[in-house]
């Protein structure tokens, strides 16, 4: 009996011809399949710019340096994520803080963000959380009032669509968001191994971000400062750094992965979304069990399916469900840990149980089942026996 896990990715012969054909080119890295993976997301998001990058980690990490958000400035985003959305802000110095979380999207709640704003807010970082945007249009009024950047931390959401007064919009390219972050860790909805992306309509983040991306270097020879040495220094050899930088950079090989991956990404989203359906019309019944559901007008692409469970009502804890679950072969995950509760947020910001109540009300509930594109009907149907067996 095949173990299914939470989340897996889908690589088929085109993904591996893809990958040959780019190891047998002339570059690993920097090369020509970075660009015209960067122009294929551009086209698929209909953004001005898209910036491939090692990992969204990366990615959020740009956002902050090219937003300028600096030490002593404040950071809002929500405690249901992974640890990232906050991490970015400790990379630069900042305060990383949180505002609750809406208790039916399991989003970052705009009330709660509204009480939590201050004139020393730089940016707030919204989650996508499990494929669906928060309240976007009200974060964002909210954020630049104050004048903080809004980051859309997007890695749970490639390919998710809204609608807002009637027009529909893709995450990654909407006028609430100035930069947007994405992921292509395996278990995301396409993946390149490791790997994201920045995608942004504003020319100065996107010039900043391509900077930061590798070693603040720049190469074409209008931009060039000089070192006062001469007509000789621009010579063909010659290079400046102009700020400083890092190596956040992503391998051909990767895109060529990336782009293939792309291509099957209506296909995958598909897939999620039937499985999706197939869960909520089986579960729907369980009593002290709550399926997911869209709550907007929206094309989510699920990247995870949290259903929330009253363990305490079905006498079971949930270490002892995900073992009964995984003795049948099937993984379960925990979405998130509220990160103001790890121990070094509460070490270094003073946070603690009890700050965020409605993220640790959702967090004693909530257990992610197996959803990916590799998920055969029968597979789905296996986790459906064993959830309602263990849970019922
Ligand atoms: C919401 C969220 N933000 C950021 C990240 C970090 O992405 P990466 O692993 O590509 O650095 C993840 C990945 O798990 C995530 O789920």
């Amino acid at each position: 009996m095949a173990f299914l896990p939470y989340g897996r990715q889908f690589i088929d012969a085109a993904d591996l011809q893809a990958v040959n054909e780019s190891l047998q080119g002339d570059y690993l890295t920097t090369g020509p399949e970075v660009e015209r993976f960067e122009k294929d997301l551009a086209d698929f998001l209909g953004v001005k710019h898209a910036i491939a990058v090692n990992s969204c980690t990366s990615a959020l990490h740009i956002a902050m340096l090219a937003a300028g958000v600096k030490t002593g400035e404040r950071v809002i985003t929500t405690p249901n994520t992974f640890l990232a959305s906050a991490n970015c802000a400790a990379y630069v110095g900042a305060r990383p803080d949180f505002a609750d979380i809406d208790p039916r999207t399991f989003n970052l709640s705009a009330p709660a963000l509204e009480k939590k704003m201050g004139s020393d807010v730089r940016a707030v970082v919204a989650v996508d959380f499990a494929g669906q945007t928060p309240d976007m249009p009200r974060i964002a009024e909210i954020a630049r009032r104050q004048g903080a950047v809004v980051i859309e931390d997007a890695c749970h959401a490639i390919g998710t669509e809204f609608e807002e007064q009637g027009k529909r919009y893709r995450v990654g390219n909407h006028p609430w968001a100035d930069i947007s972050a994405f992921s292509f860790h395996p278990v995301k909805t396409m993946t390149t191994g490791e790997g994201g992306f920045l995608a942004t309509n504003n020319d100065d983040y996107a010039a900043a971000s391509r900077l930061i991306r590798s070693h603040g270097v720049v190469r074409s020879a209008e931009t060039f400062q000089g070192l006062g040495r001469g007509a000789e220094e621009f010579g063909p050899w010659y290079y400046e750094m102009q700020s400083l930088g890092y190596n956040f950079r992503i391998t051909d090989f990767q895109c060529a992965l990336g782009r293939s991956q792309l291509k099957k990404l209506p296909g995958f989203i598909r897939r999620r979304q039937e499985i999706v359906a197939a869960y909520n019309e089986a579960f729907c019944d369980l009593p002290h069990f709550k399926t997911p559901h869209a709550h907007w007008p929206t094309l989510t692409s699920w990247h995870l399916y949290v259903a929330q469970i009253d363990f305490k009502a079905i006498g079971k804890t949930r270490s002892v469900v995900m073992q009964a679950l995984r003795d049948q072969g099937i993984g379960t995950q925990v979405h998130y840990i509220p990160v103001h509760l790890q121990p070094y947020y509460r070490q270094t910001y003073g946070t603690k149980p009890g700050d965020y109540p409605v993220a640790e009300a959702y967090y004693d509930r909530c257990l992610s089942l197996p959803l990916y594109p590799g998920l055969t009907n029968e597979d789905v149907q296996r986790v459906i026996k064993a959830v309602r067996d263990v849970v019922k």
